[in-house]
């Protein structure tokens, strides 16, 4: 356990250009803004430090096994139940499971990168959501979003009841001003929202835009490692969680929550990001995607993706996830006598790609930066003609692959496409082309 402490409180108007982050992921951190603002030896004193409310938040329930419970005391100016009733707003684009504005095809889709606003609009307008799947009254499934900003929030925050928040930069960083302190992710990290955290977005690069994973299911974790050993892929160390930050502002300030997949707001008259301590392990963090140690073969054959999964959220059924998050960053290729991008396949789970930056190996052109691609259950796909002919005549000589970062949420249940994915312009209706021109190389005769 670690503490950190600062020795005076910090305005919003000074957040630090260099943030403090406390390292580890799942630990039970404790941190506090305010030297002495957090109990020590129990969780509710009768009287607690610096006249603060005392309140818990869980992400699981208070039964869960220890291994997988999570849970954060605060230490606030005023308890978040101090508010009137909310009242629905729009959901603009944003959509929620069951999903069943359209029927889902089979067909193989890939999208332009989505256009960036032109008028003003801040993280939670510029949430739109492209598919998912499952039940968010069930927990099961995930949303997939992507967001296109132009403009911080300032009066109000974002809380989303319905699941987790994973969050993938592609162009922008982006400023997270939670209640447990403050997270910043640029292109190339991640960061993770827990579900029932309320934060705003401030974009410290002005227009922002990236993917968030919604996920309805089990909190994301770490792979098992099984005969890799005690360490590699993504390293416990290396995820980040912040240190207490907190505003004390008296001001209108609506507090936008998703619940049971509508968008509710309720004004409060004063800013909820006030807890001035906390300790525990239900916690935003944030993760480099470049220190994820990537693993592959140094003999021959292509692993299976999921030696590239950064974090995954199990469901019931063992070694089935809700959603496997799934990174392919810059590495060596060094296989021998074998065709080395990703094989042709029909997966039973669903794969929803994007593209950080860079070109992806397993495809010559079309998959843009700022682009993405659904590959549903059992639709078969693979490479394009032309990285086929390319790497089935490679000269097999170590490669490194630079300038490439595309990422893969992979879930269980088929991925739901909204009416505005299957009808923007973005979508790409010639994307079945890029298989076509296979020649029949086929050099037996039939018996
Ligand atoms: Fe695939």
């Amino acid at each position: 356990m670690s503490i950190s402490a600062s020795t005076k409180p910090q305005s919003r108007r000074s957040v630090a250009s260099e943030l403090h982050y406390l390292s580890g992921f799942g630990n039970q951190h404790a941190t506090e803004a305010v030297a002495g603002a957090l109990p020590q030896g129990q969780n509710s004193p009768q009287r607690p430090p610096l006249g603060l409310y005392t309140e818990q938040i869980s992400g699981t329930p208070f039964t869960a096994p220890r291994a997988e419970n999570r849970r954060t005391w605060m230490y606030r100016i005023r308890p978040s139940a101090m508010h009137p009733p909310f009242k629905r707003l729009d959901d603009r684009l944003l959509r929620s499971a069951p999903f069943d504005e359209a029927v889902p095809p089979p067909n193989r889709l890939r999208w332009n990168p989505l256009p960036l606003p032109t008028t003003p609009t801040d993280f939670v307008d510029g949430l739109i959501t492209m598919a998912g799947n499952g039940d968010t009254a069930a927990q099961s499934g995930i949303g997939i979003h992507v967001y296109a900003a132009t403009r911080s929030m300032t009066d109000r925050v974002f809380v989303d009841a319905d699941g987790e928040l994973l969050v993938v930069p592609q162009q922008g960083r982006l400023r997270l001003v939670t209640e447990l302190g403050v997270v910043e992710a640029a292109p190339g990290e991640i960061a993770v929202l827990p579900r029932g955290l309320r934060f705003r977005v401030e974009l410290p690069d002005g227009a922002a835009r990236g993917w968030v994973c919604e996920n309805y299911g089990a909190a994301l974790r770490l792979p098992e490692l099984g005969p890799i050993g005690a360490n590699a892929l993504a390293n416990p160390r290396d995820f980040l969680a912040p240190v207490a930050w907190f505003e004390d502002r008296d001001a209108p300030i609506q507090v936008v929550q998703k619940f049971a997949g509508h968008l509710w707001a309720a004004d409060y008259d004063h800013s909820p990001l006030d807890v001035v301590a906390w300790h525990g392990n239900h916690v935003p963090y944030k993760y480099d995607l470049a220190r994820f140690n990537t693993l592959g073969t140094i003999s021959f054959d292509h692993p299976d993706p999921s030696i590239f999964t950064v974090l995954t959220a199990p469901s019931d059924t063992a070694g089935t996830a809700n959603i496997d998050f799934v990174v392919f960053p810059p590495r060596w290729l060094v296989a021998e006598h074998t065709f080395r991008p990703p094989w042709f396949h029909r997966n039973v789970m669903s794969e929803f790609m994007g593209l950080v930056h860079g070109v992806y190996d397993n495809k010559a052109e079309g998959f843009l930066p700022g682009g993405m691609s659904l590959h549903n259950s059992l639709s078969a796909h693979g490479p394009d003609a032309a990285t086929f002919d390319r790497a089935s005549a490679a000269d097999l000589a170590p490669h490194y692959l630079a300038d490439t970062l595309a990422f893969m949420f992979e879930t269980r249940y088929v991925v739901r496409p909204t009416k505005f994915a299957l009808e923007t312009e973005a979508l790409q209706r010639d994307y079945d082309a890029c298989w076509q021109g296979f020649g029949k190389t086929f050099k037996g005769t039939q018996p």
